[in-house]
């Protein structure tokens, strides 16, 4: 990307994970920054673009799921990232035009790149808003948030991708409870987490890259996860997997677990 394009507050100096991800994905909102502990952590860590892609892929088959058959109208998505292909709201009004989705994010080029690329139906409805996950009750008492979804009808939250940049479980736990208590019963959440469980060496020497950088990271094994995220909710099947083994495609080649190293959930409030 040209640094002539971009909005004054954004700082190109630091790597952010959005852009690290976009760099991933293969999309043109990186910067040098981002590209360099991009590239390093791919060295400590080979496949990391593939379970970039896996993870996106398996947020494409949780929305449709909860469209589709779980009947889920609205989406609050959490550390949403760049809009990039199959967004949550595409997806979502594929199923049901009437669709309504609020994106979080705290990075100032998502919200840049975002109100731009935002191509909702008319029927539906898709918004931004900049905000920090740190304040889960800011975001609850939104304006946007409180005229876009109705907290008397199911939710769906969505944490993709996200949960691990918060280093401590209480902060996890301060995040996803006051977001999970402000939905009625018959909402969903779903959630994506990397792990060390299948990679220790590669994937521990990538987040040491990333933490290095100024991104810090964790990986939780899959109970640490389910413990933090889905507790006294209930698990859709096939519960928490490595995302590319949630609902596969049929005929779809899986990955070694070790190359994708990110599990995934979908649970019932
Ligand atoms: C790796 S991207 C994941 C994007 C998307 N959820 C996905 O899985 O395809 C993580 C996103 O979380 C955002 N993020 C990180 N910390 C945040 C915070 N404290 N509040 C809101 N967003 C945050 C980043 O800006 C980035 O866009």
């Amino acid at each position: 990307m040209d640094n002539g394009d971009v909005p004054p507050e954004v700082d190109t100096s630091k790597p952010h994970s959005a852009r690290i991800y976009d760099y991933y994905l293969g999309g043109k909102d990186n910067f040098a920054a981002d590209r360099k502990t991009a590239i390093k952590a791919m060295e400590a860590w080979p496949p990391i673009r593939m379970a970039a892609r896996e993870n996106r892929a398996f947020l494409g088959r949780v929305v449709r799921y909860l469209a589709e058959e779980a009947g889920i109208t609205q989406f609050l998505d959490l550390g949403s990232g760049l809009p990039g292909v199959g967004n949550v709201h595409e997806i979502a009004q594929d199923v049901n035009p009437a669709a309504r989705v609020v994106y979080v994010d705290n990075d100032p080029i998502v919200l840049a790149h975002g109100r731009a690329l935002l191509n909702s139906t008319p029927e539906g409805t898709a918004v931004y808003i900049e905000a920090d996950m740190r304040e889960p009750e800011k975001i609850l008492a939104h304006p946007v948030t409180r005229a876009t979804l109705d907290f008397t009808k199911p939710v769906a939250l969505i944490f993709i991708g996200i949960l691990h940049f918060f280093t401590a479980d209480d902060e996890v736990r301060r995040i996803v409870e006051p977001l999970i208590n402000a939905v009625p019963s018959g909402s969903y959440v779903a959630a994506a987490h990397v792990t060390a469980e299948f990679a220790p060496a590669p994937t521990v020497k990538a987040g040491d890259v990333y933490t290095r950088s100024g991104v810090g990271i964790i990986g939780r094994d899959a109970d640490v996860f389910a413990d933090l995220v889905f507790k006294g909710l209930t698990l859709v099947p096939p519960g928490v997997v490595v995302v590319s083994e949630w609902r596969p495609e049929p005929g779809a080649i899986l990955p070694a677990r070790a190359d994708v190293s990110i599990n995934g959930a979908v649970a019932r409030r």
